[in-house]
This record gives structure tokens, C-alpha cells and sequence, in this order.
């Protein structure tokens, strides 16, 4: 992928094109017939003056200008600016110093386009962002370098998980996932430790194990740790569920749209995220991060429903549907993190039901916890980063549908309420420490992608998640 450099200046340098934003109401600039353009959200309106182009994106009305109006405003002229071979460009952000950040940020998101492995890697859909140009005001310089350095990281990072995430099971499997993990944590204070099928076995790791068992590819367990702060603050646990590929095992899925579940992954691409973004805005706090992977096949050495499994901490799992396997690797992940780390608390994202889908749709995504001030740091995060959340119910009358007869709990109870019934299952994992389930089913991809982003993967997660630990997370 080209390099792209992002600059923060006073005035254009060269002949980029232009992104001037507008604000429903106010006088319209010159060339812009009124019957064309009102400003609203989303619309645009390209100008050609003597061979400069500008596009000019509404913002809508001024008072319900948020971080996000400007963060897919910007998104939408940028796709529209590279649908035209644009590749430099410059963002007038004279008039919003507070949201050069926002900004900056939609900007580098959409320019990144999964292209795929088409014959001719030359022949691109769209021009490709080589340079973004920030332009404000000379006393707001050095504030808005500072916003745009960070969401430059943020935003590169997002789009180097969303890369990662849009690669098809056949490339990306658990040992290369781990493999890409190690290869970005080089050159950052990070460390990383790999588990293979060897040692998850010497370890215990049963429900990693099992869900691995009927593909070719074997498991991982891969964890990151970053220190930010004192060796004796207790670390945040961030876990996120990297299935490569999830064909349902035995309990096989129907056929349509299979393909995406090449994208069950996406949690602990978004925990990879949050970990690299940590590292390079140097968080002044501890985290592990723990990224179960495994590829959910059929086959002659696959687990079976009716399968007693035991995980990590010696709690039991009685399988009733394979195809309920998120959960068997996440909680694996989960009961390492409480003995190895002692963390506040544990963060845990996962495409794990398509239940969430139907309660939630595409929007937001469902938030499980039972900590009030957790949900409120993540609901404010949701906001400012328009990765939306919803808070969910996680009691324990759910937890009873998933408690067995023979084992700690089964995997599966009634399909009524089964997002819910699938959060309390994962925290009995967690016992005391104070937990949240994200479950991004419904948000870590898109086919249908809104207009300030492109399809496939969205790094669902990592912004919303490092806004909250930026903001300092009450654990
Ligand atoms: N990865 C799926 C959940 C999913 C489905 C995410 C569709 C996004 C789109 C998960 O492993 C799964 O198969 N869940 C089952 C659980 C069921 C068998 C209890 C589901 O939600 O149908
Ligand atoms: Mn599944
Ligand atoms: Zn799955």
C-alpha cells in the first residue's frame, strides 16, 4: 500500500483538491446554484474553476454539528474526490478547529478499499490517497497538529485491522494471524507470546483446542501486553474472538452468505488494534491483550455436539451446537486472563451472535455489562466516535438457561433472547472481575456500506474502545 502523509498547514501546498464544508443556511459559496446544493448531511457539490477542483460537503444545520458530522462528511468527499483519480487532498477545516481530529480521521477511513486480487494491481477502482492536507487557521497550528498526529494513528491503524479482517479464510489463518500480530508489534512497546496446538495442550486450553480440532489450519492463543503505567497497576484484560473462518463445524451452516463468516475474526482484529493504537499514543495504563483464533471446519477429527469440553480454568462445557463456538474460545481466553493477570476489569468483543443482528440491526452494537459506570464511559465513547453502542440485559435469569446438567454450563439454551443468554455464558468466565461483552455481530462488516466508507470490514470497536481509554475508564 502507498504511504500516505498528512499535513496540517495554513494554505494548500501544490495543487491539491479541495473539501470545503458547509453549514446549512449560510450563504452559498459562489458557483453553487441553490437548486442543486441545500448543505444537508451527506450532500455534495463539485465545482471546476480554471482546472481546481472543489467539492464542497454539507454539514447540515450548525447547532447539530458533532466529532462524527465532520468525521463522515469529510468520508463521503473523500470517496467522491477518489472516484474521480484524486490522490491529493486538502480538507478546509479553517472554520472547525475542534473537529480537525474528526476530520482527519473519516478522511484516512475512507480511503482505505479492500481492492482484492484482481489480475491488474494497477488498475485500481478509485485514485489512491497518497497526501491529506489539514488546513486552519496560524494560532490553531500547533493544537490541530497534535489532533491530527492522533487521528492519523487511530485511523491508519483501523485500516491496517480492516485489511487484515478482509483477507479470505484461505489467506488468513490462525498461524498467520499470529504471525501478522508479531510482525506489528516489532518496533513498538509491546511483547507478544504465541501459543501453539503444543502448547495450548500443555496449558489446557481445551476449548481453543476443540474448536480447532476438525481443520487443517491449528489454533492459537496470541497476547499482547503493553505497560503504560507502574509494573503494580493491574492491567485492563481486552479479549476479542478470532474465528477464521466459521463454517458451523458439524452443526453446518446453510450455504447463502457464507463467505462473510470469513469475517468472524473482526473482535480480535479489534483487540490487535487497540493494542497497537496504546502503544503509539504511549496510554499511561497496563493492558493484555488475548486473542483466541481458531477455524470452525467439519470433518472425520471435529468436535461434536454432545462434547463435554473443559477450559482453562477447569470449569466444563456440554456442546449442543458447534456452531456456538465464539463463546468455547473466548472463554478459554478469559479464565487466562483472571489467573495469569488479575485484571480491573475485562473488555470482550466478539461477533458472536447473529441474535444481536435481529434485536439491533447494523447501526450499534450490543453492550453487556452490569457495571454502571463502564456502560456510561462506553455510551459517551459511542458517541463521540459514532461507533454506537446499546446497552443490553446480561442477569441472571439468562444465565440460567445456559447452566447444564452435566457440565459448568452448555453452549446453547432457546433461540428467544440467545444474544443475552450468550453474554451470561461468557461471564461466568469471568467471574467477579468486572466485565463487559461488546458482541459486534451486526457492525464488524458492511455489504452495504454507508456513504463515507467503503465495504467490507469496519475496525468496529477499536476507535470506540481507545476513546474510552483515552477518557480514562472508571475501573
Ligand atoms: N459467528 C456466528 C455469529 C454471526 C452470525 C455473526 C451471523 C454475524 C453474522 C456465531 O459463531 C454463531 O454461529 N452463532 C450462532 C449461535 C447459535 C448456534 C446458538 C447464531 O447466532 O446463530
Ligand atoms: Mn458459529
Ligand atoms: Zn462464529
Amino acid at each position: 500500500m502507498p504511504t500516505l502523509k498528512v499535513d496540517v498547514r495554513t494554505s494548500p501546498a501544490g495543487s491539491p483538491d479541495l473539501v470545503l464544508f458547509f453549514i446549512k443556511g449560510s450563504p452559498l459559496p459562489a458557483g453553487v446554484p441553490a437548486t442543486e446544493f441545500d448543505g444537508a448531511t451527506g450532500s455534495t457539490v463539485l465545482l471546476r474553476e480554471k482546472g481546481q477542483r472543489t467539492l464542497v460537503a454539507g454539514l447540515g444545520e450548525k447547532n447539530k454539528i458533532e466529532p462524527d458530522t465532520l468525521r463522515r462528511a469529510a468520508g463521503v468527499a473523500i470517496k467522491a474526490l477518489l472516484k474521480l483519480g484524486a490522490s491529493d487532498i486538502a480538507l478546509d477545516l479553517t472554520a472547525f478547529p475542534e473537529h480537525v481530529a474528526a476530520a482527519v480521521e473519516g478522511a484516512i477511513l475512507a480511503g482505505y478499499k479492500f481492492e482484492g486480487f484482481g489480475k491488474d494491481p494497477s488498475k485500481k477502482s478509485r485514485g489512491v490517497l497518497t497526501r491529506l492536507q489539514a488546513i486552519v487557521k496560524d494560532n490553531e497550528l500547533i493544537a490541530a497538529r497534535v489532533q491530527a498526529r492522533e487521528a492519523e494513528t487511530v485511523a491508519t491503524i483501523s485500516n491496517t485491522i480492516r485489511g487484515i479482517g478482509n483477507l479470505p479464510g484461505n489467506m488468513l489463518t490462525p498461524a498467520i494471524l499470529a504471525e501478522k500480530a508479531q510482525d506489528l508489534a516489532q518496533g513498538r512497546a509491546l511483547t507478544v507470546k504465541v501459543w501453539n496446538e503444543r502448547h495450548l495442550k500443555r496449558d489446557g486450553f481445551g476449548g481453543i483446542l476443540a474448536v480447532g480440532q476438525g481443520s487443517m489450519h491449528p489454533p492459537r492463543l496470541i497476547v499482547l501486553e503493553y505497560r503504560g503505567a507502574g509494573k503494580r497497576e493491574t492491567p485492563i484484560a481486552l479479549v476479542g474472538k478470532a474465528v477464521t473462518f466459521d463454517t458451523g463445524g458439524i452443526s453446518i451452516k446453510p450455504g447463502a452468505q457464507m463467505d462473510e463468516m470469513k469475517w468472524d475474526k473482526m473482535g480480535g482484529l479489534a483487540v490487535l488494534g487497540m493494542m497497537l493504537a496504546a502503544a503509539d499514543l504511549k496510554l499511561p495504563i497496563n493492558l493484555v491483550g488475548l486473542i483466541p483464533s481458531a477455524e470452525n471446519m467439519p470433518g472425520p477429527e471435529a468436535y461434536r455436539p454432545g462434547d463435554i469440553i473443559t477450559s482453562r480454568d477447569g470449569k466444563t462445557i456440554e456442546v449442543l451446537n458447534t456452531d456456538a463456538e465464539g463463546r468455547i474460545i473466548l472463554v478459554d481466553a478469559i479464565a487466562h486472563a483472571r489467573l495469569t493477570y488479575k485484571p480491573s476489569a475485562i473488555l470482550e468483543f466478539s461477533t458472536l451472535t447473529g441474535a444481536c443482528i435481529m434485536a439491533l440491526g447494523h447501526r450499534r452494537a450490543g453492550m453487556f455489562t452490569n457495571q454502571e459506570k463502564l456502560r456510561d464511559a462506553f455510551l459517551a465513547a459511542g458517541k463521540s466516535t459514532g461507533e454506537l453502542v446499546w446497552a443490553m440485559p446480561i442477569d441472571d435469569e439468562y444465565r440460567e438457561n445456559v447452566l447444564s446438567e452435566i457440565a459448568t454450563a452448555k453452549n446453547t439454551s432457546f433461540r428467544e433472547g440467545s444474544a443475552c443468554s450468550s453474554a451470561s455464558f461468557v461471564k461466568i468466565w469471568a467471574e467477579e472481575t468486572p466485565f463487559i461483552h461488546f458482541d459486534i455481530a451486526g457492525t464488524a462488516w458492511t455489504t452495504k456500506p454507508p456513504a463515507h466508507l467503503e465495504g467490507g470490514a469496519t475496525g468496529f470497536g477499536l476507535r470506540l474502545t481507545l476513546a474510552a481509554l483515552r477518557a480514562g475508564l472508571p475501573v
